[in-house]
């Protein structure tokens, strides 16, 4: 049920995964959207006050998960262990995402790349690894928005840019179109999503 109406380009979850929604009189995709979507606007909030800079670890990385999530699955900050349509296998991604995160940190470090294109980079990866078992797309993409704010002092961005990401319009489709060419290694769709210019 919880599976019915999923935008294009969502995770399915898996029943054990199902089993762990705290909430357990809800039946349908709208009241879970409800719930993440309270459970999100707290978890910002928290992000918010947030004032320390350690953001490039696993364990914030998880943390921020939680933040986001765990009023509502108990499975909040812990990385799937079972295959999805997308993402890496799952025994590869503690190691793959601390690889990341030291990129990351070496890129902001080096000024390798100019802050938004490191910033797409770092995205694209954060989904491809697929950390967790729902809640990659909204968490990578605030990942990314804190990256952004705390290693480059720069303004997060403009992922809906008027629409609604969750659900299926034009926005979304450019942004799945985005990463799947990312997948094959082409950024330009994806620089451009994020709103680098040229
Ligand atoms: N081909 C792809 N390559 C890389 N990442 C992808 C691809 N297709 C989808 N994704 C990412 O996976 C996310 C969906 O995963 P998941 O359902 O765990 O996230 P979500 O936050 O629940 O949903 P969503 O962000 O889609 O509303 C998408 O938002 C997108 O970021
Ligand atoms: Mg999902």
């Amino acid at each position: 049920m919880i599976n019915d109406n999923a935008p294009v380009g969502a995770t399915p979850l898996d029943p054990d995964e199902q089993e762990g929604c705290k909430h357990k009189h809800i039946t349908t995709r709208e009241q879970l959207d409800e719930l993440e979507q309270v459970n999100i606007q707290q978890g910002l909030q928290w992000l918010q006050r947030y004032r320390q800079k350690d953001v490039l670890t696993d364990a914030f990385m998880r943390k921020l998960h939680i933040r986001l999530f765990g009023e509502v699955w108990s499975w909040a900050g812990t990385y799937r262990k079972t295959e999805k349509n997308i993402g890496i296998d799952p025994r590869e991604i503690a190691v793959q995402l601390r690889m990341l995160l030291e990129d990351a940190q070496f890129w902001a470090a080096n000024a390798t790349y100019p802050p938004l294109e490191a910033a797409a980079r770092f995205h694209h990866r954060l989904v491809s690894i697929h950390p967790f078992p729902n809640g990659n797309g909204r968490h990578a993409r605030i990942a990314t928005d804190v990256y952004l704010n705390k290693m480059f002092d720069h303004r997060p961005i403009e992922w809906a840019h008027g629409f609604d990401l969750q659900a299926n319009n034009q926005r979304r489709i450019d942004y799945l179109a985005a990463l799947r060419a990312a997948d094959k290694g082409k950024y330009d769709l994806l620089f451009r999503f994020v709103g680098i210019s040229g």
